[in-house]
């Protein structure tokens, strides 16, 4: 592993609708502003094989598609920094998405909140548990896991209702390590408790399934006409008016700078009219929407321009996905059969794993060659040996790994099979913790 102190950020948008200014505030701005810092490496994708789970017209997911990537662009993402690509088109994500599959526990999914809600909900209707529920739906975590740890993500911002899916996939590259070696990462859910909610236009949350959302790129006019429909309670021009549960009033403060938002509680204490409180709502929304309505504009006319950034953002994606799901096939036993012999010894590799210490292994394979390996303290396989015809010329090229450490890997390149991502400071770690071979 390379001493890289970047952290990774991954996160996902199901292309299922057209963004609204809640998404804006509580995931779009954020995340863009969270790519342009240099100790952050994002990874943000449209997730249409998740939307496919909630979402038969094909015509919606295309739009959508288009729509939200559009949107991310003219919000400022900038296609160089961040990994920006289709989750459709990277082949990796379902292949290891059945690997991932077969170390899950039904169980574990049995207990996931969307499933458990669809499940409960038809329970409550007399209806039969799983009517109308897709597999898909049931799979959404397996999903989402293999989208997260395909590319090692340290850290995924989510909404709060993502929590869950987050853990679930803690949990499942926790077993897949358990039973095939140290591959994957175990990443970490991010909240970030500062972005509130923004209220809609009926003063709940701002939600599609509400249907009182305020669109984030219409024309001005139309901004200005859904601002106006904020509800508001009765009180007149000149009456004070409290900023505790004021929609007008939150949603301000999601764009105001600290000094705004202060000038604007004065002003509800000094009774503003609610038709001034809006124009100024408004006013102070397009300052910050208007440059990138424009954009939004340009790009959606050109969807063979973003068509070709995605493409690009994949190649990119899969620069990482292609070589890491080859180790993780290889983990797993999905191997070229020439290799069988080698591949017999994993039994070893996993009692090794039990006794919690490193150490070498040395061993006799079908072939009639002995062989040796290197495992570190969580079993996994950190160099292994070419066949040798006699057990004398492995122990010699053993002996020389113990007693020179890691620069001996280096100099015998031509016997030794290194496994990916593992660095002459993991050979070191497990040579030092050595207490002797083990015959
Ligand atoms: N399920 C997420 C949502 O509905 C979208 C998503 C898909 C995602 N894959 C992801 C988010 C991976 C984070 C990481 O919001």
């Amino acid at each position: 592993m390379s001493a890289n102190p970047t952290q990774r950020f991954l996160t996902g948008i199901t292309t299922t609708g057209t963004p609204h200014l809640g998404n804006y505030v509580g995931s779009i701005r954020p995340a863009v502003a969270a790519s342009q810092r240099a100790d952050v490496q994002s990874f943000y994708f449209l997730a249409d094989y998740h939307a496919l789970v909630k979402c038969d017209d094909p015509v919606r997911i295309q739009r959508s598609t288009l729509e939200i990537a559009a949107s991310w662009l003219a919000a400022g993402l900038d296609p160089e920094r961040v990994t920006f690509y289709r989750q459709s088109d990277i082949p990796e994500i379902p292949e290891l998405t059945w690997l991932l599959t077969c170390v899950t526990g039904k169980g574990l999914l049995n207990r996931a909140h969307a499933y458990k809600a669809s499940v409960d909900k038809n329970q409550a209707a007399g209806h039969d548990p799983d009517a109308d529920i897709n597999a898909g739906l049931f799979m959404y975590p397996v999903l989402m896991a293999a989208d997260i740890l395909m590319f090692k993500a340290h850290k995924v911002p989510v909404g709060r209702d993502q929590i869950q899916h987050i853990e679930m996939a803690r949990d499942i590259a926790l077993r897949f390590n358990h039973l095939f070696g140290e591959h994957l990462l175990a990443p970490e859910a991010v909240v970030d408790a500062s972005v509130a909610l923004l209220p809609g236009l009926d003063g709940r949350k701002m939600s599609k399934s509400y249907d009182n959302t305020i669109a984030l790129f219409a024309p001005a006019a139309v901004l200005r006409k859904q601002v106006a429909a904020i509800r508001t309670d009765s009180r007149g021009p000149g009456e004070p008016k409290a900023v505790e549960g004021s929609a007008l009033f939150d949603i301000y403060r999601a764009f105001g700078t600290d000094a705004e938002t202060k000038a604007w509680r004065e002003a509800f204490a000094q009774g503003i009219a609610w038709g001034d409180a809006k124009a100024q709502l408004f006013e102070r929304i397009d300052r910050e929407i208007a440059p990138m309505r424009g954009r939004y504009q340009a790009l959606l006319a050109d969807p063979s321009a973003i068509e070709m950034l995605l493409q690009r953002g994949a190649e990119k994606a899969r620069a990482q996905a292609r070589p890491f799901l080859a180790e993780l096939r290889h983990a797993v036993g999905l191997r070229r059969i020439e290799a069988a012999a080698v591949g017999a010894s994993d039994r070893l590799t996993k009692k090794a794993g039990k006794a919690g210490a490193p150490g070498f292994k040395q061993y006799r394979e079908a072939d009639g060659r002995f062989y040796f390996k290197l495992l570190d303290a969580q079993a996994r396989l950190l160099v292994q040996s070419v066949g040798f015809a006699s057990h004398q010329g492995a122990a010699a090229l053993l002996g020389r790994l113990q007693r020179e450490g890691a620069p001996a890997v280096v100099s015998n390149a031509a016997q030794l099979v290194v496994s990916p991502d593992v660095d002459s400071s993991d050979i070191d770690a497990a040579l030092a913790s050595f207490a002797g071979p083990t015959e």
